[in-house]
């Protein structure tokens, strides 16, 4: 019996005694393909290989590929942990042969690994092609010697393998092995195909097509092989099991999951394990890839899968987070086929705790919401898609997770009127997946990289160059020239202009030729390696086939390669300050400032960013040479270098170093990263760092601006000039500045609160009471009846009050006249004459004089408002009136 880390290599090295490369896999954040959510099969990698766009220096390749299938055309999510076979995330086992050998080898190989090396039972397999596929029928027969009744002809979509809506296609045959008939289930292609006693575990695609667009197809250049065998299934049948949750792997996360929650599985609570151990594999793997979780996109289908299991984690009573402790078992189990598990296991642990913890705050709340909601209702009946909506909505429900609750009780959700109250909420989210915005894939590259070839870089080493023009675009066509005046793309044999990539800005600057000058604005890099110079003639004719001198704008070159190498010295320094989980998740890098994003779940504290100047700073009063080195991959990792999770490297990187090496760190100097970004020469050409900003940019990702050189000192200095005036205007010498301030703002708030007692004071009739202050009587009854200015209208109650107790028995009206001239009126009546008089009548009478309608309140206290100010006298008189009919 095989585990299934031997089966992987057993697969890879059978391959590769079969003249097949054996290739990494790919990342899950598909590359190349602006169509695919997540990557979803061995071919995914290849798709341009097998249209022919691309050409690799080898013709067969077997690979062992993480595949997701959540989200897109293929979509798993809703089924997994209650069904044996279903993950979101799961590894495919393929070979692939481009345009070498077709069917009849594929189908020898395979049959080969399935039999001779894996030891499958001939009697027990069988197989299926599509409908009209009789070469594959007849291949069959010849190499497994199988009899008719074991080639199943199937007409359908099944034996049809497409990637997605566009993209290479084609007819396919899958290997099916039946389990024995103690299971239930019939053949493929029979009314009970669906049971579990046929097993499909591999797949060959012969693929034949190019799906272009909907209902358009065109054949492939030269007909390939692409095949993909669940890694999960291929174990179950070789352990012997009837499940992949079964195997040696899921059954030590499965473990896992068991030993945090303190709780052995038992059969009524076996989907949430599975549900916990999938998804932590999917969680784990998209977050090592460069996925955070959030509101779009992919996040936010990460998002899903993540909540989907903390539900499982706390219906097996889990009451703290528990999915990020999980995370050493799967580095245990998977770490070593793959690395990058390892190098991202601090960034996992931490988004999967960030995420829990936010989650957590709203789970009880929106279950206890769900039971309620749906107490009344029996199976087979829905909840309302507006209650799925606000669950979604305000509790962070995604819809599956609110079905995956209702499930067991056969309750489902109106998914319509969820759609429904969706659109009408958020307009953007119908848009939510616009695909990844890369448009390398452009016709017109492709056909013009075939032609001309790579441009040779020559930018690490010299800022000013010859090349010879290679091709010339106007108006999204290529040209044979351009005219002063005409601005198009201009592509050469060579550049110096470094193209835009890993955060490092485009360089700009001129090409010149006799009589011939044009300024180069920008300069992008298509499908890898074709430098395209964004150009305005300025004058003469720029034509293809010229030869011509180019030179970078080097005074913002230099900028720019002091703040990549400043990017890389903060990186190494926020990584020493705040934590191992410190991994970059994005940077700018540009002439006049650097921008930096890391994971990291909280704010970066003043004393922190200190630190991290400090210890930067330091590198730069080494004046170090910064070195470059070009190392194969695994050389420059296993050196120590830093890699970019989620970024596709070439077979040779350039592995940069900068500063002196910290003694305990044991890597060879301060920072060592891969990069293929240009850098100072020595570490203190970087002049100065100095961080001038620190801010949120999503969940668990903080961004760093900071400047270098010039503009560090100009920024700095300007701070200085700031603080020297707010010093002089203080009086004070600079240090004492920020105390002075403080204590100036709170004499002005304690002054404010005086002053507004005062006014209050003075708008009753200050301390004492004057004959002009006494209230009048009216009809018997006392009326103090005021205009006051200067008191805030909020304050109007208040002096209400204070009129009440001052007269004991009777009625104070008092109407306050803000500086725009708005009036705010407030009508008091003490608590003895309540009975005969309403102050909600009488403030009502008063607030037409005031130009405003209706007010409100209690008969003993009553406020209205109006916009006329000048009617204040007019609104007492009015409130006068009224009191003497009533008395
Ligand atoms: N690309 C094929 C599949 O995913 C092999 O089944």
């Amino acid at each position: 019996m095989s585990g299934v880390n031997e089966i992987r290599s057993t697969f890879l090295d059978f391959f590769a005694r079969s003249g097949h490369t054996v290739l990494p896999s790919s990342g899950l954040v598909p590359k190349n393909d602006p169509t695919l959510m997540f990557t979803n099969a061995g071919m995914v990698q290849f798709k341009n290989v097998f249209t022919g766009v691309e050409k690799r220096p080898y013709d067969r390749a077997v690979t062992a590929q993480k595949c997701v299938r959540a989200g897109g055309k293929h979509n798993d999510l809703d089924n997994v942990g209650y069904t044996a076979r279903h993950h979101t995330f799961f590894e495919m086992l393929g070979n692939f042969s481009f345009g070498d050998y077709f069917k009849e080898r594929a189908i020898e190989l395979a049959w080969t690994l399935i039999t001779k090396e894996f030891g499958l039972s001939p009697e027990k397999l069988l197989v299926t092609v599509y409908a009209d596929d009789d070469d594959a029928a007849l291949l069959w027969k010849k190499i497994a010697g199988f009899p008719d009744h074991k080639i199943i002809r199937i007409g359908t979509s099944d034996n049809f393998w497409q990637m997605g809506d566009t993209g290479p296609c084609g007819p396919c045959s899958e290997i099916f092995i039946d389990q024995g008939p103690e299971l239930r289930g019939g053949p493929p292609g029979s009314p009970d195909e669906d049971g579990d006693r046929f097993l499909e575990f591999w797949n060959l695609v012969f693929m034949q097509y190019e799906q272009v667009e909907p209902g358009s197809r065109n054949p492939l250049p030269r007909p390939s092989i692409d095949t993909g065998m669940g890694l999960e299934r291929m174990a179950a049948v070789l352990q012997g099991v009837k499940s992949n949750y079964e195997t040696d792997l899921f059954r030590a996360l499965i473990e896992a999951v068991a030993h945090a929650v303190s709780r052995a599985p038992e059969p009524a609570t076996m989907a949430s394990y599975r549900v916990i151990a999938d998804h932590l594999r999917a969680s784990a793997f998209l977050v090592a890839d460069g996925v955070l979780p959030g509101n779009e996109g992919r996040g936010y289908v990460l998002r899903r899968i993540m909540r989907r299991a903390m539900r499982h984690a706390e219906i097996l009573g889990a009451r703290e987070p528990t999915m990020y402790r999980l995370v050493p078992a799967l580095v245990r189990e998977m770490g070593q086929a793959y690395p990058e598990l390892m190098r991202a296991e601090a960034l996992i642990g931490e988004t999967l705790k960030l995420e829990e913890t936010r989650f957590r705050r709203t789970l009880e709340r929106g279950l206890s919401i769900l039971d309620a909601e749906t107490r009344d209702l029996q199976p087979g009946q829905n909840l309302s898609g507006e209650t799925a909506f606000t669950l979604y909505d305000t509790y962070g429900f995604p819809l599956d997770l609110t079905q995956d609750a209702l499930k067991a009780r056969g309750i489902g959700v109106d998914t319509d009127s969820f759609q429904a109250a969706m659109q009408r909420q958020k307009q953007a989210a119908r848009e939510a997946w616009k695909g990844s915005g890369e448009s390398a894939t452009e016709a017109v590259w492709f056909g013009l990289r075939e032609r001309v070839g790579a441009t040779e870089f020559l930018g690490y080493e010299t800022e000013t160059a010859e090349g010879v023009v290679t091709a010339l675009l106007f108006e999204g066509a290529e040209a044979s020239e351009l005219t002063a005046g005409q601005s198009g793309f201009a592509v050469l044999n060579q550049t110096p202009f470094y193209a835009e990539s890993g955060g490092q800005v485009g360089d700009t600057g001129v090409i010149l030729a006799a009589g011939v000058e044009v300024r180069v604005t920008d300069t992008q890099k298509k499908l890898g390696d074709l430098f395209v110079h964004s150009v305005t003639v300025e004058e003469g004719t720029l034509r293809v086939e010229q030869p011509v001198e180019l030179k970078v704008d080097h005074a913002r070159r230099r900028a720019i390669r002091a703040n990549h190498s400043a990017t890389h010295l903060l990186h190494e320094a926020l990584r020493q300050v705040l934590g191992d989980h410190v991994a970059q998740k994005g940077s700018l890098v540009s002439p006049d400032r650097l921008r930096f994003d890391i994971s990291h779940p909280k704010p970066i504290e003043a004393e922190e960013i200190a630190r991290v100047e400090d210890i930067a700073n330091a590198v730069l009063l080494q004046n170090e040479p910064v070195v470059t080195k070009l190392m194969a991959v695994d050389d420059a990792i296993a050196s120590g270098a830093r890699a970019l999770f989620g970024e596709k490297y070439g077979d040779e990187v350039r592995v940069v170093s900068m500063g002196l090496p910290v003694a305990e760190a044991g890597a060879k100097a301060f920072s060592v990263e891969l990069c293929g970004g240009t850098h100072a020469g020595r570490t203190g050409d970087i002049g100065a760092i100095t961080i001038v900003s620190e801010s949120a940019v999503g969940a668990g990702v903080r961004r760093i601006e900071a400047l270098t050189a010039d503009a560090a000192r100009r920024h700095r200095g300007e701070e200085s000039r700031v603080l020297a005036s707010l010093a002089g205007i203080l009086k004070a010498p600079a240090a004492e500045a920020p105390d002075r301030l403080s204590a100036l703002m709170e004499d002005r708030r304690r002054l404010e609160r005086e002053l507004t007692e005062a006014r209050k004071k003075l708008a009753m009739g200050g301390g004492g009471t004057t004959a002009a202050d006494a209230p009048k009587e009216v009809a018997g009854i006392p009326l103090m009846a005021r205009v006051v200015e200067g008191v805030e209208m909020r304050d109007l109650k208040s002096l209400a009050d204070e009129g009440k107790s001052r007269i004991g028995s009777g009625i104070v009206a008092i109407v306050g006249v803000a500086p725009d001239g708005k009036a705010g009126l407030v009508v008091g009546v003490t608590e003895d004459l309540t009975g005969r008089f309403d102050a909600v009548g009488l403030v009502r009478a008063g607030a037409e004089a005031l130009g405003g309608k209706g007010g409100g309140g209690r008969r003993d206290m009553a406020q209205a408002g109006g916009p006329n100010g000048a009617g204040a006298q007019a609104a007492l008189d009015a409130i006068e009136r009224v009191l003497s009919a009533a008395a």
